[in-house]
C-alpha cells in the first residue's frame, strides 16, 4: 500500500474512532441535552492542546456476542492537553459505547494516563457518564475497577484529581470519583448511586426516581457526596477551569501566583459596621468575604452542605488561599457533624496542596443535644480539630466575633499552631457565652431571689461583669493567645501582609507511616 492510502486509511480509522457508538447514538446522547465525550474534552482544554492517546483501543472479550461488537476506543477518551497552558491529564467516558461501561482495556486506558500525571506531577480530570461493570466482562471488569482506585489512592495528595459527573453513574463508577478530592454533578442529566432505582425496587422495594436517590442536589445538600452543581455541563467544565486557577500542579509546588490589581491595602469602612450590636443576630460571612478577597471573587466549595460552615477558595494579592469562616446566618454558626466533616476534608486538601489557610472565627460553639451525640459529634468534631493541628501550611485566624468553648480551641487557635492570630474589637473569647455562664456560675443565688425583678436585675449585673471580663479579645490577647487587636475595615491588608511574611513558613509533622485521623 502507498503511504498516501496509508494515510488516507489512518484518517478514516480516526473518524471512525470519534463516532464511538455511532451517529444514532450520539444522536440520542444530544437528545438528552448531553455533550459526547470528545465534545467535553474540546471544551475543557485550551483549543488544539489535545493529544490523545489509545485511539485504536478496542475490548478482547468475546462473550455474548461482544467479539462482533468492537468499537475503536473502547467508550473512553484518553490523553492530556492544557488548561490555562499548565498540562492536565483526562479520561472522558463515552456513554455512545456500552453506556461508558468499563472493561478491562478501557480501565487499562485510564490507568496509562493516571500513571503518566503522576510521573509528571499533573492533575487528572475525569468525565464520568458510565453505567459502572460492563456486565459481559465479569471479574475483568471488577479488577479493572481495583487497578483504577489503588492509583486513585496513591495520587491522593501527590496530584489533585477532579471528577466531573455527567451522566448516570451507577456501581464501580462512583467509587472512582468519590476518591478523588472534587466532585462536579452537571443538574437534570447526572446521577450517582451505588444501586440504581430498579435494584433498590427488587431489594428494599422502595419506589424512589433517580432524581430523588442519586441527583445533583440530593449529593450537594444531602449526602455532601458532590462538591459543586452546575446548571450545565458546560458551566460544570468551566467550574473544573476555574477550580484548577487555584491549585499548583502536584504537593511539591506552590499554588500559582497571578497579577492582582485590587490595591492590597484596600480600606473596607463596612467592615467596622458588620457586627450587629445584638450579639445573637445574625450577619453573613460571605459579605466579609467579599469585601476582603481580591476582586470580592471566591469559589464556595460545598455550597449546599452544612452551611453553617462556609469553605471557599480565594485569593489575596493574587495568592490562593483556602477560607474557613463560621456563618452566623444559619444555625448561628454552630459547629455540627456536617460542619465538622466538611470543614476537616477542605482542610486537609488545602494542606497537602500546600495552600495556605484563612480561617474566620464567628463559632457559638458545638452544636449540643442527644441526634448530635448518636450521631457521634465527638468523632467528627475530631476530625476538624485534627486537620486543623496536623497542618502546617501558614494558618491565619481572625476571630470577628464569638469564639466560644471547645469550638475556640478548634477553629485554628493559637495553640493548634496558628501562625497568626487577630481578633476584631467585637471578639468575645470565653468558655462560654454570658447568659450561659450566668446560669451555672450563679444558679442558687438567683433561684434564692424570690422577687422576679430582683432576679432578673442580679443576672444582669452578674452578665455585665462577665462580659466585661470576657465577652472581649483582650484576655486571650493578655495571654499572647491573640497577636494582635485589629481594625476590622484593615483586615485584608493584614491578612496580605501576614501571608507574604509567612510564604517562607517551614514545619512539619513527626516521621509516621500515617497519622490515624478519627475517621
Ligand atoms: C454493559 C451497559 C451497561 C453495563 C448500560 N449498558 N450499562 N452495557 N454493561 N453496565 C448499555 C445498555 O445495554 C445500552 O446498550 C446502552 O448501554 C445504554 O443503556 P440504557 O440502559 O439504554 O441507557 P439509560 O436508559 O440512559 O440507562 C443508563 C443506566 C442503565 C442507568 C446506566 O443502563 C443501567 O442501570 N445500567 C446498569 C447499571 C449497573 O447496575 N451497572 C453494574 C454495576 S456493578 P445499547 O446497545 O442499547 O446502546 C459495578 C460493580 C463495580 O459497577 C463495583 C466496584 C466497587
Amino acid at each position: 500500500m502507498a503511504i498516501e492510502d496509508k494515510i488516507k486509511q489512518l484518517v478514516e480509522n480516526r473518524e471512525k474512532a470519534k463516532l464511538g457508538g455511532g451517529q444514532k447514538r450520539i444522536d440520542s446522547q444530544h437528545a438528552k441535552g448531553k455533550f459526547t465525550a470528545r465534545e467535553r474534552i474540546e471544551l475543557l482544554l485550551d483549543e488544539g492542546s489535545f493529544e490523545e492517546y489509545d485511539m485504536f483501543v478496542v475490548h478482547h472479550s468475546t462473550d455474548f456476542g461482544l467479539d462482533k461488537q468492537k468499537y475503536l476506543s473502547d467508550g473512553v477518551v484518553t490523553g492530556h492537553g492544557t488548561i490555562d497552558g499548565r498540562v492536565i491529564y483526562v479520561f472522558a467516558q463515552d456513554f455512545t459505547v456500552f453506556g461508558g461501561s468499563l472493561s478491562e482495556t478501557f480501565a487499562k486506558k485510564i490507568c496509562k494516563v493516571m500513571d503518566q500525571a503522576m510521573k509528571v506531577g499533573a492533575p487528572v480530570i475525569g468525565l464520568n457518564d458510565s453505567g459502572g461493570a460492563r456486565i459481559q466482562e465479569g471479574v475483568q471488569s471488577l479488577a479493572g475497577y481495583a487497578e483504577i482506585f489503588q492509583r486513585n489512592i496513591m495520587a491522593s495528595g501527590v496530584i489533585p484529581q477532579l471528577s466531573a459527573i455527567f451522566g448516570p453513574c451507577a456501581g464501580g463508577a462512583v467509587y472512582s470519583p468519590a476518591l478523588t478530592d472534587f466532585i462536579v454533578m452537571s443538574e437534570k442529566s447526572s446521577y450517582m448511586f451505588v444501586t440504581g432505582p430498579k435494584v433498590v425496587k427488587t431489594v428494599t422495594g422502595e419506589d424512589i426516581t433517580s432524581e430523588d436517590l442519586g441527583g445533583a442536589m440530593v449529593h450537594a445538600s444531602k449526602s455532601g457526596v458532590t462538591h459543586f452543581v452546575s446548571e450545565t455541563e458546560e458551566e460544570g467544565i468551566m467550574l473544573l477551569r476555574k477550580l484548577l486557577t487555584y491549585l499548583p500542579q502536584n504537593n511539591l509546588e506552590e499554588p500559582p501566583v497571578t497579577f492582582c490589581d485590587d490595591p492590597i491595602d484596600r480600606l473596607e469602612d463596612a467592615l467596622n459596621n458588620i457586627i450587629p450590636e445584638n450579639p445573637n443576630k445574625p450577619y453573613d460571612i460571605k459579605d466579609v468575604i467579599e469585601m476582603i478577597v481580591d476582586r470580592s471573587e471566591y469559589l464556595e466549595v460545598q455550597r449546599h452542605y452544612a452551611p453553617n460552615i462556609v469553605t471557599a477558595f480565594a485569593k489575596f494579592n493574587g495568592m490562593p488561599v483556602g477560607i474557613i469562616g463560621n456563618q452566623p446566618n444559619y444555625l448561628a454558626g454552630v459547629l455540627d457533624i456536617n460542619a465538622s466533616r466538611k470543614a476537616a476534608r477542605y482542610i486537609r486538601f488545602c494542606d497537602a496542596f500546600n495552600i495556605p489557610i484563612i480561617t474566620l472565627v464567628d463559632v457559638p460553639g458545638f452544636l449540643p443535644g442527644s441526634i448530635q451525640e448518636y450521631g457521634g459529634i465527638i468523632i467528627h468534631g475530631a476530625k476538624l480539630l485534627f486537620a486543623y493541628g496536623e497542618a502546617t501550611v501558614p494558618k491565619i485566624t481572625i476571630t470577628l466575633r464569638k469564639s466560644y468553648g471547645g469550638a475556640h480551641d478548634v477553629m485554628s487557635s493559637k495553640q493548634l499552631r496558628g501562625d497568626i492570630n487577630y481578633a476584631w474589637p467585637s471578639a468575645e473569647i470565653a468558655v462560654m457565652g454570658a447568659q450561659g455562664a450566668i446560669e451555672v456560675l450563679y444558679n442558687k443565688d438567683i433561684s434564692s431571689i424570690e422577687n422576679e425583678d430582683e432576679k432578673e436585675k442580679f443576672a444582669i449585673k452578674k452578665e455585665k461583669e462577665y462580659k466585661e471580663k470576657f465577652a472581649n479579645p483582650y484576655q486571650a490577647a493578655s495571654y499572647g493567645f491573640i497577636d494582635d487587636i485589629i481594625e476590622p475595615r484593615n483586615t485584608r491588608f493584614r491578612i496580605i501582609r501576614g501571608l507574604q511574611t509567612l510564604a517562607t513558613k517551614k514545619d512539619s509533622n513527626p516521621p509516621k507511616k500515617h497519622s490515624n485521623i478519627p475517621l
